[in-house]
This record gives C-alpha cells, sequence and structure tokens, in this order.
C-alpha cells in the first residue's frame, strides 16, 4: 500500500532488470508509481513505461540541467505529450543553482514556460529546486501556483519554506535523505508539518535510504523511508503509508484503486 511518487526507471541503471522489478512492485506492496521525466528522451522513455505497466503512471518536464536542449521544436513536442491521459504531471522541473549548468537565465526561462504549460493542462507540477530557494518561490509566486499545485521533490529547505509551499498548496517531496545521518534539518521539517502534506518518492536510481546508502535505489526501498517517517511522527507505518497514498492520489488526481 505505497504510492511511488518520483522515479527515473528509464535510467540505465535499471537496464538489466528493469521488467523483473516494475512486475514484481505490485505483489510487493508498491502499487503505484509515478515515472518522471526530466529530459526529452527521458519524458519520450516516460510515455513509453505509462503504456506498457497498469501501474505506472508518467509525469513529462525538462529537469532545470537539461533545459539547454529545449527549442521551439521540442517544446512543442512536450505540449502534446503532456496531454497524455496517463502523463498525471508536467516535471520535473525547476531550477538548479549547484552547478549553475546552462545560464540562470535560460534555466529560468523553461521553468517559466513549463509552469505555464501546466496551467493549461491543468496538470500538477513536480518542481526541483536546489540551492535556488528564492528564485524558486519569487516565479512560482509570479505565476500564481497556488491555482495549479504540486510538490516540492526532494525537499531541502528550512521548516519556514516548508509551511509557505504547504500554504500553496504544495505537497513536501520526502525520500531517502531522511534517513541519512546528517539530515536533521529534513527530520524537523518532517516532525513539523502535517502527515497530509507529505508524499513519499525515492528519486531512483538516487538516494538510497540507510543501510543501503549508496547503492542503487529503487523503490523496494521506500519501506525504509516510511519507517522513518513513522518514528519522527510516533504514529504507526501503516498509517504514513496509506496517507502519503490518498495525498499521491489526490495531487495526480488519480481515482481508485489501479491495481
Ligand atoms: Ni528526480
Amino acid at each position: 500500500m505505497i504510492f511511488e511518487t518520483h522515479a527515473h526507471y528509464e535510467d540505465p541503471r535499471f537496464a538489466e532488470d528493469r521488467e523483473a522489478l516494475l512486475t514484481k512492485l505490485p505483489q510487493e506492496g508498491i502499487d503505484l508509481v509515478v515515472n518522471v521525466g526530466s529530459s526529452l528522451e527521458s519524458t519520450k522513455e516516460t510515455l513509453a513505461l505509462t503504456k506498457k505497466y497498469p501501474h505506472v503512471y508518467g509525469a513529462a518536464g525538462v529537469h532545470p540541467e537539461e533545459t539547454g536542449a529545449l527549442d521551439e521544436e521540442s517544446f512543442q513536442w512536450l505540449t502534446q505529450v503532456v496531454e497524455e491521459e496517463k502523463i498525471v504531471a508536467v516535471g520535473e522541473i525547476g531550477l538548479d543553482y549547484y552547478w549553475d549548468e546552462p545560464a540562470r537565465e535560460i534555466q529560468k526561462e523553461w521553468f517559466e514556460r513549463q509552469i505555464l504549460l501546466a496551467r493549461q493542462v491543468k496538470k500538477p507540477m513536480i518542481i526541483h529546486s536546489r540551492d535556488a530557494a528564492q528564485d524558486t518561490w519569487d516565479i512560482l509566486k509570479k505565476h500564481r501556483a497556488e491555482e495549479i499545485g504540486g510538490v516540492i521533490h526532494c525537499f531541502s529547505y528550512s521548516l519556514e519554506m516548508a509551511k509557505k509551499y504547504i500554504e500553496m498548496g504544495f505537497y513536501i517531496g520526502v525520500g531517502g535523505v531522511v534517513t541519512f545521518k546528517n539530515a536533521k534539518k529534513l527530520r524537523q521539517v518532517v516532525a513539523d508539518i502535517p502527515l497530509t502534506s507529505i508524499l513519499l518518492e525515492t528519486d531512483c536510481p538516487y538516494m538510497a535510504p540507510e543501510p543501503h546508502r549508496g547503492k542503487r535505489n529503487s523503490s523496494l526501498y521506500l519501506p525504509f523511508v516510511a519507517e522513518k517517517i513513522a518514528e519522527i511522527k510516533g504514529i504507526s507505518v501503516d498509517e504514513v503509508c496509506a496517507q502519503t497514498k490518498e495525498n499521491a492520489m489526490q495531487m495526480y488526481q488519480i481515482k481508485g484503486c489501479q491495481v
């Protein structure tokens, strides 16, 4: 009874066992998966995965680091893909100033255009924001993101920022990082925000939780994340899984149980 809200199963690190892994997820308690595009190519592969597996949905979008590859023609293609029935969000989109590549102006331009796209198709956004707290907030505010909603994926900012986003109608994506020794700030955020605002995510193949930190991640490790959240909040693991699944169904506008 777990909803995996953010995975990258098109990644070459799943080349050997993608089929076997995705097929067995429902038996292992991972009912639904949203595979998230991060480039034009991975969006294309995401779409193919949604067509192949009933329990896999997708998000279409271009990650800030990949925005240098966008032009009018490819953006046009993206606008068609987001209309697909099993594409339930626009993402992952945002700003990443950690590497600062491509230039901030380019990242901002395509972030804004993809926000407008989400608005146009009325689908939520999956936001990637790293070392860019203020600009991300300003741009989302400018485009009245509260009317679209979505998730701040792999949340890494302050409690104050988390509260502002929740007020804006956003969910907070929590993954393997919450189990890391040095993640005190994130654990504080998890402790102080309501469970109704949290989504479970892996970002696999990245961000494997303890005790698998550094290995290839997959949705099979989500119970470690759920356990940590349950421990922080002093509630049962079942409650964490059930509520976060309901949150995800709500955000992605997926009706009823699909599997
Ligand atoms: Ni991701």
